[in-house]
């Protein structure tokens, strides 16, 4: 049986290809999405003499990057990482997070934003001296969000991650710095930040254990997660897939 003719007319054929991007600009677009977008961050100290700590750095870190920063003593390295970690506001420039404009935001908005979405390891740990292992880990994800019943499982999952759950129930006096390290980035990944802020994490630990700490952050970086580490050590940095380097307040990529 012939089929009726169809009463509405058929769109026209679109006869002009849609305009593509030839695959070599294709192949060099990355398409990942950028978590951390900084651009033209300045941040300075009054005082008597008031110091110029950034001087206009601009930066874009994509989803599971994982970046190192370099610099000498002074150059603004930590300035840096507290800004990405909200710790400090930028005196001028736009700072998206995970594409949220965060500078002019309240403090409370930006504890949430941080609670949310980064995870920080310090040189010196900071961990509560008269709160157990636990505790410290579980303290870290007050304004994560997470619902309470989810976040003891949490905890217990990220200690073991790094490999001291047996840990659990100590105070941080009792632990070797390795083990303070561990913890340390335990309470910074157990929320599932989007990103990852280390300050020198191996600053204050020997050789060996930093290496354990450092195999760490390779891992966590090979599950996708973005880091941002900032370190003296060109060992330590060359970890990273990507190094930056500051001086003098401003911040350039490493080409290799
Ligand atoms: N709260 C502050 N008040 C005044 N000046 C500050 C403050 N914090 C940092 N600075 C100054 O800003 C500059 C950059 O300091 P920053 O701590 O970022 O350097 P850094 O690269 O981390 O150095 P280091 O490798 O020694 O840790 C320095 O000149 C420092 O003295
Ligand atoms: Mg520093």
């Amino acid at each position: 049986m012939e089929e009726k003719p169809p009463t509405k007319k058929p769109p026209r054929p679109k006869v002009t290809p849609k305009k593509t991007t030839s695959p070599k600009s294709k192949a060099q677009k990355d398409t990942r999405k950028p978590v951390v977008e900084l651009t033209d961050i300045h941040r300075s100290f009054p005082g008597p003499t008031p110091v110029l700590a950034l001087r206009g750095v601009d930066l874009i870190v994509r989803t599971g990057d994982y970046v190192s920063i370099m610099g000498p003593s002074g150059s603004g390295k930590s300035t840096l990482l507290n800004v990405l970690g909200l710790l400090d506001a930028p005196t001028i420039g736009s700072y998206r997070l995970a594409g949220i404009e965060t500078v002019g935001m309240a403090d409370g908005e930006r504890t949430q934003l941080r609670g949310q979405y980064l995870g920080f390891v310090f040189q010196s740990f900071h961990l509560l001296p008269q709160r157990t292992v636990l505790d410290n880990v579980l303290l870290g994800m007050a304004y994560s969000g997470i619902p309470r019943g989810e976040r003891q499982d949490r905890a217990e999952e990220a200690l073991e991650q790094v490999g001291v759950s047996h840990r659990a129930g100590f105070y941080p006096t009792t632990l070797s710095g390795g083990e303070r390290q561990r913890v340390a980035v335990a309470r910074a990944t157990a929320t599932h930040p989007a990103v990852l802020l280390a300050d020198e994490p191996t600053g204050n630990l020997d050789e060996g254990t930093s290496r354990g700490v450092l195999d760490i952050f390779d891992e966590l970086s090979q599950q996708g997660l973005t880091v941002i580490l900032v370190s003296h050590d060109p060992d330590v940095a060359g970890r990273a897939n990507r190094q930056v380097v500051m001086s003098e307040g401003k911040l350039s990529e490493v080409t290799s």
